[in-house]
């Protein structure tokens, strides 16, 4: 075994992963290397399209196309009813949290590392409604302060809304923690696992959030332009969805219609069935190798990469946390972050700058300009970190 992996699961993993043979990919918290199980049933269900109608194909893969509801609520364990699956991240999280009905004085509570996504729309509503939104300062640590948290907590908290893993490095915010706070308060409690779903293992019950939005792409290894939605069955009915059309409710008379019970009242009709069939086997594939062993990998790989990247000159590591994940960020002295980037790009090895507009407060509160962001996931190899380490210490 190697860190939850074998050498020959390893070997397995990049012999499923085509793209393994033509980059070295450490942007798996920009989109994964799709394994060649996803791109076959994504371009099989288009190819199906294209023969016998899109509609007919619809109705010939009902079973792939529903699989999706199982697989994600595998997942994360909770019922298929409480699925819904959308576009992206973004959409998934906004269909929650305009669902929410606030006014004026009642308080959200967020985190230092929020995406900015998340913060335009609180920022929205709070101009809309007289809602006041509050981020919740760090511990030592630099992950969010559970104790402070409990602090801020009164009757006037109407929503806990926070980040997993932020869109800028390795810090894993305690999602567990909150969900204890929240439930003892009875107060919602929606959780980003964009960045967090396909590395860490979750499990929606032990964290005790109500909500939690997700996406395809990044460490689930599924197609782009795929996400999803957990609602809680408990609030499912609580919660009118801010658009609603022929999939999310009955016409039912002149002057009434009917919300949907489940969760897919937060769907639209027409959808992209193809990439629910792939994200449904992308999320089977995450299974089949286990979420545990993936984490022991993807926390280990990043764990040497951080050790090498910190014996090079000039640069420093920026993640925060007490544990942290798959996410790698960091500076170099006298380097502009995308010159990095760029630079590493022309050597054959893919990674991400994050900007300090998505996720402004922290990005301020440490005083950081872009981050170089390197995201490596279970079939990245040792081997690959080495190289990253080389090649970047060469292109300076
Ligand atoms: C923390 C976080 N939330 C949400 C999103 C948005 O996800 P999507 O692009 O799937 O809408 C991102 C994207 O990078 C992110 O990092």
């Amino acid at each position: 075994m190697s860190n939850g992996f074998s050498e020959a699961e390893i070997s397995r993993a990049r012999r499923d992963t085509p793209g393994c043979e033509e980059v070295l990919h450490f942007n798996n918290a920009g989109a994964s290397l799709m394994p060649e199980t996803v791109l076959d049933a994504t371009v099989s269900h288009l190819r199906l399209e294209a023969r016998i109608g899109g509609y007919e194909a619809a109705g010939r893969s009902r079973e792939a196309i529903e699989r999706v509801y199982d697989a994600t609520a595998a997942l994360i364990g909770c019922d298929r009813g409480e699925i819904a699956v959308v576009e992206n991240a973004t959409r998934a999280w906004d269909m929650a949290f305009y669902s929410i009905p606030l006014g004026p004085g009642d308080r959200i509570l967020t985190a230092m590392a929020e995406y900015a996504s998340n913060y335009i729309a609180f920022l929205q509503v709070a101009r809309k409604t007289g809602a006041k939104v509050e981020p919740v300062p760090n511990d030592e640590h630099g992950q969010l302060s559970v104790e402070v948290l409990r602090e801020m907590v009164d009757e006037s908290v109407r929503l806990i809304a926070i980040t997993h893993v932020p869109t800028n490095g390795g810090l894993v915010n305690p999602a567990a923690e909150v969900g204890e706070v929240a439930r003892e308060a009875g107060i919602l409690y929606l959780l980003d696992a964009c960045q967090s779903i396909g590395q860490v293992p979750i499990n929606v019950g032990t964290i005790g959030c109500d909500m939690l939005s997700a996406t395809g792409r990044k460490y689930l290894r599924g197609p782009r332009g795929t996400g999803f939605l957990h609602v809680r069955r408990d609030v499912l009915e609580d919660l009118e969805p801010p658009f609603l059309d022929l999939h999310a409710a009955e016409w039912t008379g002149k002057e009434s219609f009917e919300i949907r019970r489940d969760a897919r009242r937060f769907e639209n009709w027409e959808t992209n069935f193809a990439g629910k069939v792939g994200l449904g086997v992308a999320v089977d594939y995450a299974l089949g190798w286990g979420l545990e062993a993936i984490w022991e990998r993807v926390r280990t790989l990043a764990e040497d990469l951080r050790a090498l990247l910190g014996d090079l000159p000039g640069v420093e590591v920026r993640d925060l946390g007490a544990e942290r994940c798959g996410i790698v960020t960091f500076t170099v002295e006298g380097h502009a972050a995308r010159d990095v980037s760029r630079r590493l790009s022309t050597g054959g090895i893919n990674t991400s700058v994050s900007a300090p507009s998505s996720t402004l407060l922290d990005m301020e509160d440490r005083n950081l300009d872009a981050l170089v962001r390197a995201s490596v996931h279970y079939y990245n190899t040792e081997e690959e970190v080495s190289r990253f380490c080389e090649t970047l210490e060469r292109s300076l």
